[in-house]
């Protein structure tokens, strides 16, 4: 008899729903069963935040989560963010002060960077460091993430003041 369950997903807008194993690791059924590659897999054991996503309003690691406990959410990679034509502001200033060098770690970053932004619009270094610390970089030393995410919330407050 098989164990599968039906699940539900809203992935960056559009509704998903298939038959899975309940133990079907969230990063999976993303990257191989709906081909949403952005969320990277890299230490599996939830500390690096190569795979985080965004669900239901709170980061995750999505290589520690069942899909079964992820049934009925909406999940944001960083393909919901923002694409080559109309990059994310985080997108946009990760480009700008070189936050990134082979790249692996970057959707991570930046969607975890997306939600520190919405729950703290003004945040100071330190408290972009420490929301950050769940993310690790193997390469860029952090200066320059450090930067881009301060300078994404200066760009984004400002788009805001002027459209008030
Ligand atoms: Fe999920 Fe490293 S792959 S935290
Ligand atoms: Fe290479 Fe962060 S840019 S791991």
């Amino acid at each position: 008899m098989s164990n599968k369950m039906h699940i539900k997903l809203t992935v960056n807008g559009a509704e998903e729903e298939f038959l899975a194993e309940p133990r079907e690791l969230l990063i999976y059924t993303l990257r191989e069963r709906l081909g949403i590659t952005g969320p990277h897999i890299g230490c599996e054991t939830s500390h690096c935040g190569a795979c985080t996503v965004n669900l239901n309003g709170k980061t995750i690691k999505s290589c520690t989560m069942f899909v079964a406990q992820a049934n009925g959410a909406e999940v944001t990679t960083i393909e919901g963010m923002g694409g080559p034509d109309a990059l994310h502001p985080l997108q946009e200033a990760f480009k700008e002060h070189h936050g990134l060098q082979c790249g692996y770690c970057t959707p991570g970053m930046i969607t975890r960077a997306a939600k520190l932004l919405e729950e703290n619009p003004s945040p100071t270094e330190e408290e972009v460091r420490f929301g950050m610390a769940g993310n690790l970089c193997r390469c860029t030393g952090y200066q320059n993430i450090v930067k881009a995410i301060m300078a994404a919330a200066a760009d984004m407050s400002s788009s805001k003041e002027a459209a008030q």
